[in-house]
């Protein structure tokens, strides 16, 4: 992985004209990981257009290729991955390098539980400082033997090897946090495990894996109950190769949608955006917020929900977000309070634990920021309450550490927007992992920036 090589490259924008135009953001990044995987175990040829070309997902596709998938790429977006059938990954012969892929990495170890095989992962500061104990616990229970690094606070980290056993053993294992990673490395394991795996999720979390699973002809039942939703996988699958279409993804769009209702004068379309119910908690609440958000053009693509969205510049006002929603944006709060420094009055967020294990501790990390560039924030222990602009431009004339973390990084580009001095990131590289052409596209939209 190439993000953390040569020098840091600094981003800084400060506030221009309004933003217009009509644009795209690349594939979803959940999507596009799990059409490698599931190709790569599918027999015969899947093909993936719109794919997310972003060094996360470049990450996956070399592990799978390391593990024996055949995976091409004939034009921007347009991959090929010939599988080699549930049951018959290869034992990798180097280190995986998950580079900053949290995703790569846990679902890649469910992946491995089932089958004969021991692989190490290794990836870069960020990703080796993150928890892997949620995804050790329930691999362990269905037979995988994982060796992981001691890491901060007693957890669990990388670099970790992990043998799986096959056959596996079936698990009914009731999720301790709302993660979709967990949910997903568990029914990954589940594919080649005799009998059913079943996963229970009190909190409803991003469903990719469950559609795709169905989409490749898996086994696979879903029950809503009072406990929450019930998955249940019959293992042991043949996947049949597909033809996915990788819609935009809404948290990648999340950028230029804020960026449009914080910037005076601004009105923006942005095409071909995923906005599956279990992703689309960010568009509900920037309209709760008196965002102008209209869908446009709504329709399924490859068995996703998508729409094109006309974003305007928007006077937003703070509202108490409510908590049950987290999961359906987690990945958006950077953004989100962002929007609220921009707001008019007090935003407040919380349920937001999870927040301190993605790429970097995100509240911290942004209640830092956000101060350093003279707006007014609480962090709280699971949270972060913003006192808005009230719609003037903030102060900036910062320099922020993205800490090697890409929303961080976006996120601190766009609040630039709307500064009256510049707001200076100290290394735009992370961007890379998910978003590629993010300044090129600011550009597009009439962004001033200096890198
Ligand atoms: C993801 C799930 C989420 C999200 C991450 C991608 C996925 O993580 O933050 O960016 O593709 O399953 P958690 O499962 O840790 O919530």
């Amino acid at each position: 992985m190439t993000n953390s090589i040569g020098p840091a490259q600094p981003l800084s924008l400060c506030a221009a004209g309004p933003l217009s135009g009509d644009v795209t953001v690349p594939g979803d990044k959940s999507i596009s990981h799990r059409a490698i995987m599931l190709g790569a175990l599918a027999v015969g040829e899947t093909r993936i257009t719109g794919l997310l070309e972003g060094e996360d997902v470049l990450a996956t596709a070399d592990a799978m290729r390391a593990m024996g998938a055949r995976i091409s790429r004939s034009v921007a977006g347009e991959w090929r991955v010939a599988g080699v059938g549930v049951g018959g990954l290869l034992q990798p012969t180097t280190a995986l390098d998950m580079g900053n892929s949290g995703t790569s990495t846990r679902l890649l170890m469910g992946l491995i539980a089932s089958h004969p095989i021991t692989a190490t992962f290794i990836g870069d500061a960020s990703l080796s400082g993150r928890p892997m104990g949620r995804v050790i616990t329930p691999l362990a229970l269905m037979g995988a033997s994982i060796t992981a690094a001691p890491g901060p606070n007693g957890r669990q980290t990388l670099p970790l090897t992990i043998t799986g056993l096959c056959p596996a053993v079936a698990l009914n294992y009731t999720l301790p946090v709302a993660s979709a990673q967990v949910k997903s490395a568990v029914l990954l394991a589940g594919l080649n495990t005799p009998g059913e795996t079943t996963v229970i999720e009190p909190i409803a979390t991003r469903d990719h894996s469950e559609r795709m699973l169905a989409g490749f002809g898996a086994d696979l039942s879903v029950e809503t109950t009072a406990a929450g939703r019930i998955i249940t996988l019959r293992g042991e699958a043949e996947l049949q190769p597909q033809d996915i279409i990788v819609p935009g993804d809404p948290s990648s769009a999340a950028f230029p949608m804020v960026a449009a209702l914080i910037v005076p004068g601004s009105d923006i379309i942005i095409r071909n955006v995923g906005i599956n119910p279990t992703r689309a908690g960010l568009i509900r609440v920037l309209q709760a917020m008196g965002g102008s958000i209209v869908l446009l053009n709504e329709r399924s693509v490859g068995g996703e929900p998508v729409a094109d969205l006309h974003v305007r510049h928007s006077a937003l006002t703070g509202i108490d977000v409510p908590p049950d929603g987290a999961p359906s944006m987690i990945d958006e709060y950077p953004i989100l309070f962002v929007a609220a420094a921009c707001a008019s009055g007090t935003t407040t967020m919380r349920g937001l634990d999870e927040l301190r294990v993605k790429e970097s501790d995100r509240i911290a990390v942004m209640a830092h920021g956000l101060a350093a560039c003279g707006i007014a924030c609480e962090e709280l222990p699971d949270g972060l309450i913003v006192h808005g602009s009230g719609g003037d431009l903030i102060p900036g004339g910062a320099t922020v550490a993205a800490q090697l973390d890409h929303r961080i990084a976006m996120s601190f580009a766009v609040l630039g927007l709307n500064a009256r001095r510049p707001v200076t990131v100290d290394d735009a590289r992370p961007i890379a992992t998910s978003f590629p052409g993010f300044v090129p596209m600011l550009r597009q939209l009439g962004a001033t920036i200096r890198n």
